[in-house]
């Protein structure tokens, strides 16, 4: 029944004089009109005041995890904001040297990188190479061989903390694709192997527990496990990781950026880690900054069963429902502060049955054909983890900030469809 929690909203969000949602002085009515739907609407303030929080805590150890949501202009408002960037592909790493980010600022994951990413990684000499593997020890005193410089690296250790999570997104536990496990004695035999090593320079340690987690003694936990391992071993660097949690829906609560970042400075103090701790935040940063425009193509009444609400969009610009049962709310954008008495289905354009966007969702009654539909939440692993899926376009990304609304992404179209097909 009640209205939207006001708290899901961007920073800068507000009320037009209609009832209409505003976001940093941008009518979302107009935006979708002028960009039209699905959109991407992205609070900039947002962004840089979450980026700034995490300086003001790790200063240049902050680095942002840019699988979250990445595109030129994200890579330089992060970089601005005095951020490091998580690249995990090649693909991320060339669009922060695109959008002008120092290679030294960008930090490079990946469970199985190719030996042609590490060759670009270490040509463009990025900061840091996290390395995950042996394989890839040994892709690396390859490239050495072959003439590279030895980069800067740290090894990402799996520490067997089990964060509390989604499976999909937990990382930290023992049984992972991720790092060197510490258990098996794998994480002690890389330090071994990488210290005496002259491909690399080893400076330090990298782990990594999970995304999405709202308790701060899983953080706490895996800092003092971490500290029991790195701190006999001396390396002066170690990244905690990112994966501090968001509220989605009604009722959720999450830590802060600062609030996070006190805890690991706390549980690092207390488990006597003298390392230059760093973090890398993804979604804390960009996922409350956004909202979605969609646009209601039919709304289908079956008696006694459900109302299905059809949008433009789907789970190719939001697979997160469909993947991990995630909840999200919805609302009017044209009545943002309605009670929401109605209950329904939103799903998305997608020949699909699972192709879900609010399982239950809450809607004013007079939503009708036509209406733009709002979902908030939605800035980190939207755009990113989009498709093509059904040959549809992919949607524009617009920056709002102080009344001006900034394309950043333009919508796709068929010729970019096209672009690769060789016919
Ligand atoms: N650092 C590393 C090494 C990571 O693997 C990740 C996320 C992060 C930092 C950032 O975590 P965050 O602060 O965003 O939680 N697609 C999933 C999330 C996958 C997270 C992958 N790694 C989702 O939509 O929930």
């Amino acid at each position: 029944m009640a209205p939207l929690p006001w708290s899901l909203l961007p920073d800068n969000a507000g009320v037009g004089p209609v009832g209409q949602l505003v976001v940093a002085g941008c009518d979302t009515l107009d935006l979708a009109a002028e960009f039209g739907t699905p959109l991407f609407v992205y609070d900039e303030d947002h962004l840089r005041a979450r980026c700034r929080e995490a300086a003001e805590a790790f200063g240049a150890n902050a680095i942002y995890a840019s699988k979250a949501f990445l595109c030129k202009a994200m890579a330089r408002l992060a970089y601005e904001e005095g951020l490091g960037i998580d690249v995990a592909s090649g693909g991320e790493l060339q669009i922060c040297l695109q959008a002008g980010v120092p290679a030294d600022r960008l930090v490079f994951h990946g469970n199985n990188k190719s030996s042609n990413e590490l060759r670009l990684a270490i040509g463009a000499g990025v900061g840091r190479i996290v390395v995950d593997s042996f394989d890839e020890l040994d892709r690396l005193d390859a490239l050495a061989a072959e003439g590279s410089p030895a980069p800067k690296v740290l090894l990402r250790i799996t520490p067997g903390i089990k964060a509390e999570t989604h499976e999909y997104v937990a990382t930290g536990h023992d049984d992972s694709k991720f790092g060197f496990t510490v258990s098996t004695g794998a994480a002690l035999q890389a330090v071994d192997r990488a210290g005496a090593a002259d491909s690399v320079e080893l400076v330090g340690l990298h782990a990594h527990i999970g995304s999405q987690v709202f308790r701060v003694d899983s953080f706490a936990a895996a800092v003092e496990a971490l500290g029991r391992f790195a701190n006999p071993i001396g390396l002066p660097e170690l990244i905690v990781g990112g994966g501090l949690g968001v509220a989605y829906v009604e009722g959720e609560e999450a830590p802060t950026i600062t609030q996070w970042s006190r805890i690991i400075a706390k549980a690092a103090a207390e488990a006597g880690i003298t390392a230059t701790i760093g973090i890398e935040p993804g979604r804390s940063i960009a996922a409350a900054a956004a909202v979605t425009l969609y646009s209601v193509g039919t709304v289908k009444d079956l008696p006694d069963i459900r109302t299905y609400v059809a949008v433009d969009g789907g789970m190719s610009d939001n697979p997160r429902p469909v993947l991990y049962g995630s909840g999200y709310e919805t609302f009017l954008a044209r009545s943002v502060t309605a009670d929401r008495p109605r209950s329904a289905r939103v799903v998305g354009k997608h020949c699909e049955s699972g192709d879900l966007l609010v399982r239950d969702a809450r809607l004013p009654a007079d939503l009708r054909v036509g209406d733009v539909l709002a979902t908030p939440v939605t800035g980190a692993y939207g755009h990113s983890m989009g498709s093509n899926y059904n040959k549809i376009l992919r949607p524009p990304i617009v920056f709002c900030r102080e009344g001006d609304a900034r394309l950043v992404v333009r919508r796709e179209t068929v010729d970019d469809l096209l672009a690769t097909d060789l016919g």
